[in-house]
């Protein structure tokens, strides 16, 4: 992946790794969150009927954590790059976080749903939420004890694919920074960019379960990685 020119339209997709450097945990590191929270107790429709407050407790700590966190110079460079773009540019994020927003970028669409974001089971109203929901707060707009994480669980279809699709369909350059790789659909994103002809780069910090997909992958910390390229690309 010598040349950057003749790129008019970029796709990235984005995962825990890159906001792994402002503290948030990843999930399927030795440490990650998927060690010492089964997925099906708390990240599947299933779990939170089974047990509505481990679910609960779970996302108000997420909320704490990422209210808590920082955007790190990854998060930065890609704000930069979407005020300096000219072409079409959309950061498709797999991550709940808000650190790309904070970091300034606004061509952001988050498949699998906001930490600061909650869903009422009652009258299907969003709204932005910064504090818990274990205590059973009423929904602003109908006033029933029916929030729940507005989350991507399991089983559950991620949000605006159409949106997505389209944007692979026209991209001429496609990179995933941060992600292992291992959860459809957004695992099989670069096979269809691939397909639209686009180019196709990987920053990650080690090799994923899809690099094999792409024309190139360069290895080491998001921090790093996504300044160096960004410039390159803005050159
Ligand atoms: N810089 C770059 N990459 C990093 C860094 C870093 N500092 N730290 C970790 N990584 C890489 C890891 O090597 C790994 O490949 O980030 C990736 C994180 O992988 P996962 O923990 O599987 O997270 P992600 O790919 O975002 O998971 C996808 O799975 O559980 C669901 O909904 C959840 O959105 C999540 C989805």
């Amino acid at each position: 992946m010598g040349e950057m020119n003749n790129i008019r339209n970029i796709v990235i997709l984005t995962g825990a790794g890159i906001s792994a450097e402002s503290g948030l945990r990843t999930f399927r590191a030795e440490d990650g969150l998927w060690e010492d929270h089964p997925v099906e107790e708390v990240a599947t429709p299933e779990g939170f009927r089974r047990d509505p407050e481990l679910v609960q407790r779970f996302y108000d700590e997420r909320r704490r954590n990422v209210r808590d966190a920082q955007p790190n110079p990854a998060h930065a460079a890609l704000a930069k790059l979407d005020r300096e773009w000219d072409g079409e540019l959309l950061i498709v994020t797999q991550n709940i976080d808000d650190l790309h927003e904070r970091a300034g970028a606004q061509r952001v669409l988050h498949m699998h749903g906001e930490a600061l974001s909650v869903w009422c089971r009652a009258c299907d109203a969003r709204h932005p939420w910064e504090g818990t929901l274990l205590d059973g707060p009423p929904c602003p707009a109908c006033g029933a004890v029916a929030l729940r994480p507005d989350i991507v669980w399991f089983g559950e279809m991620p949000y605006e694919m159409d949106r997505i699709f389209a944007a692979i369909a026209r991209a001429d350059l496609f990179v995933s920074i941060g992600t292992s790789g291992a959860v459809y659909p957004a695992a099989g994103f670069v096979q269809q960019a691939a397909a639209a002809q686009a180019r196709t780069l990987e920053l990650n910090l080690e090799r994923s379960n899809g690099s094999h997909w792409f024309d190139e992958t360069r290895l080491g910390p998001a921090s790093v990685l996504v300044p160096e390229w960004v410039d390159e690309v803005l050159a």
